[in-house]
């Protein structure tokens, strides 16, 4: 009959419910909180009351989606952290709430492990093959993991300081561009010019990161060129964007080139918000042909925060029997 699994996002500022049989997506419902816009930034205490109006229509259409009434559900996964903890509470409890009520079995996902298996939901091109890297960038994180197992994952590199959808973000805001800021760079780098400006950043020993020096670097850049005009950041808009993410991208591609050729892994993925990105998207495409790599690119859908993912980690530590009981707490913080 299969296995039925009920999947909470609830992490940031999207609430989203999913639903799998097996490793097969059935449904994936995602709202967007659009009341965050104004504020150029996600504002906690706005995303938890959001979560709450949100979260039984996005359950319910998730369901409705999959064509599935509750009773043959299997299980129910949530996301348990990282993320703001107002915002998890939402998700933690109402997965607690229905799992009680349906009597089944609760399976907590750790948010970023959920990220990383999005590659395992079934389509038509296979799936990344043990042991493999992942490069994962999302607005709150920025690693290099090494995939040993669906759950036998050892981080080899991180940021020290911003996450990489953090710095879009804060260029984004800088330039006054609309909350996510990730997704418009992107748009208007594809009319500019990727080598039109320069900008200054750590280089750091090994696999980790830096970006906060890049974003500074940046607002110096700009807030001295606007001494001279201040329509300077108008007139070079798609410059500054391109400019910025080939900055970005060049730095995030170095470290996962050089830990590919340490650990002689040719099997490498992304994902997170800013695997979404174009231009990441093209340079792994390139660099993996110049290396014999073979890449693995999740859809749009998968790569932003979404229910899925953390559907199908729940499906795996479901067959193993991991379930997690009643009391338990979500965490803001990484934990492994
Ligand atoms: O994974 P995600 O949805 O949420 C977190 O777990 O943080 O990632 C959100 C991040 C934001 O910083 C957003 O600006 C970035 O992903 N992002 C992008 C693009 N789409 C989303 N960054 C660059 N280019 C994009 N196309
Ligand atoms: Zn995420």
């Amino acid at each position: 009959m299969g296995v039925y699994i009920l999947a909470i996002e609830s992490s940031c500022d999207d609430t989203s419910a999913a639903v799998l049989k097996d490793n097969v997506l059935l449904s994936n419902v995602i709202a967007n909180q659009d009341v965050h816009a104004q504020y150029g930034g996600v504002v906690p205490e706005l995303a938890s009351r959001a979560h709450q109006q949100n979260i039984i229509p996005v359950v319910s259409k998730a369901l409705a989606d999959a064509k599935i009434s509750p009773k043959y559900l299997s299980a129910i996964a949530f996301t348990r952290g990282p993320g703001l903890l107002g915002s998890l509470l939402v998700g933690v409890s109402f997965a607690k709430a229905f799992a009680y009520a349906l009597q089944i079995p609760l399976v907590e996902v750790d948010h970023l492990q959920g990220h990383i298996l999005s590659h395992f939901i079934y389509k038509d091109t296979p799936s990344p093959k043990f042991p493999f890297l992942c490069l994962c960038v999302s607005g709150g994180h920025t690693q290099i993991v090494k995939v040993n197992d669906y759950f036998d994952m050892e981080i080899i590199g991180t940021t020290i300081d911003d996450a990489a959808g953090e710095a879009f973000d804060k260029v984004a805001k800088i330039l006054d561009l609309p909350y996510p800021g990730g997704p418009m760079v992107d748009k208007l780098a594809k009319e500019g010019n990727p080598r039109a400006f320069s900008f200054s950043q750590a280089h750091l020993q090994g696999y980790n990161y830096s970006f906060s020096g890049l974003k500074t670097s940046f607002l110096y850049f700009l807030r001295d060129r606007l001494k001279e005009d201040a329509d300077f950041a108008q007139k070079h808009l798609n410059d500054l964007c391109a400019s910025i993410q080939y900055e970005i991208i060049n730095s995030l591609m170095k470290k996962l080139v050089l830990a590919a050729k340490d650990l002689k892994i040719k099997e490498i993925a992304i994902a997170g918000g800013v695997s979404a990105n174009s231009c990441l998207q093209q340079t792994l495409k390139e660099t993996g042909q110049r290396y014999g790599w073979t890449v693995h690119i999740p859809s749009l859908k998968l790569s932003t925060d979404n229910a899925a993912m953390i559907g199908i980690a729940g499906y795996y530590k479901y067959q193993k029997g991991e379930f997690c009981p009643l009391d338990a707490v979500p965490y803001s913080r990484q934990t492994k």
